[in-house]
């Protein structure tokens, strides 16, 4: 079962100081390190959120960035305008990202989805080039390559999205024999963020919850918009927990 937590940054400010407190030493100091105020909240959500997931284990890196706790669970970590977004998994590798759809409104990210698009995927862009369309492609490619545990250098346009295993899992796509089926969901229901989340395995999502800390340092779920487990419909798309309509590929 996967579960996803999300955390509001700003429900932070008010304690910054005594939270920042229950953090390890390298995440108190990257968050000195931070001249804006929003990132340095950022990354303390993400650090509470990773304390949260760990339970008292030590959390580690790989050489590459992934975050991980030796014997599990797995988990995966992103953060995005007002939020910090994570997805844990007892035993599938996982992937996450959160975007907010209005960024780069005005900016040309026609010309990076040129750049890092997969044509079947620059094709269903081009159909309506927008925003939420680049950002739908874009957050389930940055968490197949967060799963992988790989940064820019994965080949971005050497893979379509449209040719991951959507619910209900009826597809498997790999990138080269060596590299597992990766299993998307897109969440579309804290507008304007979309949230994709991948693993390695057809898991179930258990939950999709708000979290909040406190000052006593007890983070506390709270269920928030429950149960988004069928992300809300993209027109033609994601309804009802299956794939139809629009899209190159996407609808098996
Ligand atoms: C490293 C990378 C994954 C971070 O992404 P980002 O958008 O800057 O930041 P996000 O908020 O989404 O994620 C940050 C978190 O990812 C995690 N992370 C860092 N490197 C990672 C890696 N190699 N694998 C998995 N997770 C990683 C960390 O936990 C980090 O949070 P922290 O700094 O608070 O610990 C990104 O820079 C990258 O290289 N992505 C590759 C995929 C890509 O290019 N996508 C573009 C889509 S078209």
């Amino acid at each position: 079962m996967q579960r996803i937590y999300y955390m509001n940054i700003h429900s932070l400010e008010k304690d910054k100081a005594r939270l920042t407190a229950l953090l390890d030493d390298e995440r108190r100091e990257r968050l000195d390190a931070f001249r804006k105020e929003e990132d340095a909240l950022r990354s303390l959500a993400g650090g509470l959120l990773m304390r949260h997931i760990a339970g008292g284990k030590m959390i580690r890196y790989t050489e590459k960035g992934k975050p991980f706790v030796e014997g599990g669970p797995f988990f995966s970590m992103a953060h995005s305008g007002d939020y910090a977004a994570a997805v844990v998994s007892p035993r599938a590798q996982v992937g996450i990202d959160i975007e907010n759809t209005e960024d780069m409104r005005g900016g040309n990210f026609s010309s990076l989805a040129k750049k890092a698009f997969h044509p079947d995927e620059l094709r269903y862009f081009n159909e309506k080039p927008e925003l939420r369309r680049f950002y739908e492609i874009w957050t389930q490619k940055e968490a197949f390559a967060k799963m992988k545990g790989e940064r820019l250098g994965i080949g971005l346009k050497t893979f379509s999205v449209f040719s991951f295993s959507v619910p209900p899992f009826s597809q498997q796509y790999e990138v080269g024999r060596e590299q597992p089926a990766a299993y998307m969901r897109l969440f579309q229901n804290l507008d304007p963020y979309i949230v994709a989340v991948c693993a390695a395995e057809s898991v179930a999502v258990e939950s999709f919850e708000k979290i909040e800390a406190v000052a006593r340092g007890i983070v506390l779920g709270k269920h928030a918009n429950t149960p988004p487990v069928s992300p809300a419909a993209a027109p033609g798309r994601y309804c009802a927990g299956s794939w139809r309509g629009a899209g190159p590929d996407l609808c098996r």
